[in-house]
């Protein structure tokens, strides 16, 4: 890399006071993220979205932060479905208070939908789904049974 680009993208990743970072999201997933948390409905905080930035480990990724916000735990596991790598940072005074990785329990309850839709979950129920495959991620749905990847499903 060179002074340069250094430069720029110091400017682009500025830090934030307070609020949420979510880094190490795979490239082009960002949006399903943005989508996961509303971000594109409300128009209160304040969002910064960066894609294809350069990775040190993984070539590029895209950083989502949102200022002045927490996440609940169904968010976080609504995030790993889309973003298993994805490392989530809590900023408070500037400085990264707490940092933990996104993690999908074995069953995946209550937190998205079964893609079938004529699945028997989507009319009465809850949706509950079991991890089959981690990588790439394949998931079950105990109802209809069928295997699902992670890019069939819908937010
Ligand atoms: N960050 C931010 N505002 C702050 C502090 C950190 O926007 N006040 C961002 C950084 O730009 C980075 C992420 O939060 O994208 C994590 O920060 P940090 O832990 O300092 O970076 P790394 O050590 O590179 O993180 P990791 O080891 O998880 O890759
Ligand atoms: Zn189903």
């Amino acid at each position: 890399m060179t002074p340069d680009t250094q430069k720029d993208e110091f400017l682009r990743v500025r830090k934030i006071e307070s609020g949420i970072v979510i880094d190490h999201i795979p490239q082009g997933n960002s949006l399903r993220v943005a989508r996961i948390l509303g971000l594109d409905e409300s128009n209160q905080a304040t969002v910064s979205l960066l894609m294809n930035v350069p990775s040190s480990s993984t070539g590029l990724k895209d950083i989502i932060k949102i200022e002045g916000r927490e996440l609940s735990e169904r968010e976080l596991e609504r995030i790993a479905l889309v973003a298993p790598s994805a490392t989530l940072n809590v900023i408070r005074g500037y400085v990264v208070a707490q940092k933990f990785k996104a993690k999908l329990p074995e069953v995946v309850e209550d937190v998205v939908p079964c893609p079938n839709p004529t699945c028997i979950s989507n009319k009465e129920g809850r949706p509950r789904l079991h991890i089959r495959e981690h990588s790439p991620l394949k998931l079950q749905c105990d109802y209809c049974e069928k295997v699902y990847s992670e890019d069939e499903f819908s937010f």
